[in-house]
């Protein structure tokens, strides 16, 4: 559905602005079922929600299938509308998972006393709401990457109405930048690598891609937050146990539905091996 001609249930006609935000969070929580909030249940499948299980792939993350979300062609048209909003009405767009998504890792790293001039990469930063908030935190080392040209755009937009042009912003494949990305303390993912995971040409690939990636990009020793609204916590531990420590999880809200308990994301604090 355009987004422009988005109406609500009464059928009263909503501006684009709204009606776009509408239509994220319609996606973002259309999956209510077993794991609840899961981006793969958000869209329709492209191959009719058939499963990718590699019998190679020992890892046990390989439940769901294929999405346009996994598209870059997905995340260039979504933040293209974003971009257009933004110089419409400043509105920065989504914030995927909410504010508490932002805020729970902001207090992990208080706790752990990352220092102020950590080398932080913010992978697949969307709107580059989290450098935004890094840097009002006082973190001063920050740099972002995404591959939607279009992201890239919204985000240097919102950094410079936040008088914020210290930070480094580039347009990157994460899965293909070899050598480019390296010797970061902190590696940050918020729904990114759920997004990759989604990709209907290459789902169990990107994984392993991703995973050698952020082996490349972290220091030894150094940190990856990760938030997920597709994988378990088991999963997504089993995704990266090789070359990596689990330090700790960190408690996000559950839900109930149907005389089940669900979260709605989970969070994992993983450190690179030396
Ligand atoms: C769910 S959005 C999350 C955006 C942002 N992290 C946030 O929390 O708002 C997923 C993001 O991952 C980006 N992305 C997906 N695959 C990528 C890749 N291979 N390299 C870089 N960015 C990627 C998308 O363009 C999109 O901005």
């Amino acid at each position: 559905m355009d987004a422009a001609m988005m109406e609500t249930s009464l059928s009263i006609p909503v501006p684009p602005a709204v009606a776009n935000k509408l239509l994220r969070a319609q996606a973002l929580l259309g999956g209510v079922g077993e794991r609840l909030n899961s981006m793969e249940d958000a869209t329709k499948s492209t191959h009719g929600g058939e499963t990718t299980s590699d019998p190679a792939d020992s890892c046990a993350d390989n439940d769901f299938g294929p999405s346009v979300l996994g598209t870059k062609e997905y995340w260039e048209d979504a933040y293209q509308k974003e971009l257009e909003t933004f110089r419409d009405i400043g509105d920065v767009g989504e914030i995927w998972f909410g504010e508490e998504s932002m805020s729970r890792v902001l207090r992990w790293m208080d706790k752990v006393k990352i220092p102020e001039n950590a080398a932080i990469l913010d992978i697949g930063t969307g709107n580059g709401a989290f450098l935004v908030e890094l840097a009002k935190h006082g973190y001063s080392n920050l740099t972002g990457i995404d591959y939607s040209p279009a992201s890239v755009e919204l985000t240097r937009n919102v950094l410079q109405a936040e008088d914020l042009m210290d930070i480094t912003v580039k347009e990157t494949d994460f899965l293909n930048c070899p050598g480019e990305l390296k010797d970061f303390d902190v590696c940050i993912d918020k729904g990114t690598f759920d997004a990759i995971s989604l990709n209907p040409n290459n789902t169990e690939e990107g994984k392993k891609l991703y995973v050698q990636a952020l082996k490349d990009a972290l220091k030894d020793k150094g940190f990856f937050a990760v938030t997920s609204c597709n994988w378990t916590k088991e999963q997504l531990l089993d995704r990266f146990s090789e070359g990596f420590d689990f330090v700790q999880e960190l408690p996000t809200p559950s839900f109930q539905f149907g005389g089940k308990t669900g979260n709605s994301v989970t969070a994992l604090i993983f450190q690179r091996l030396c």
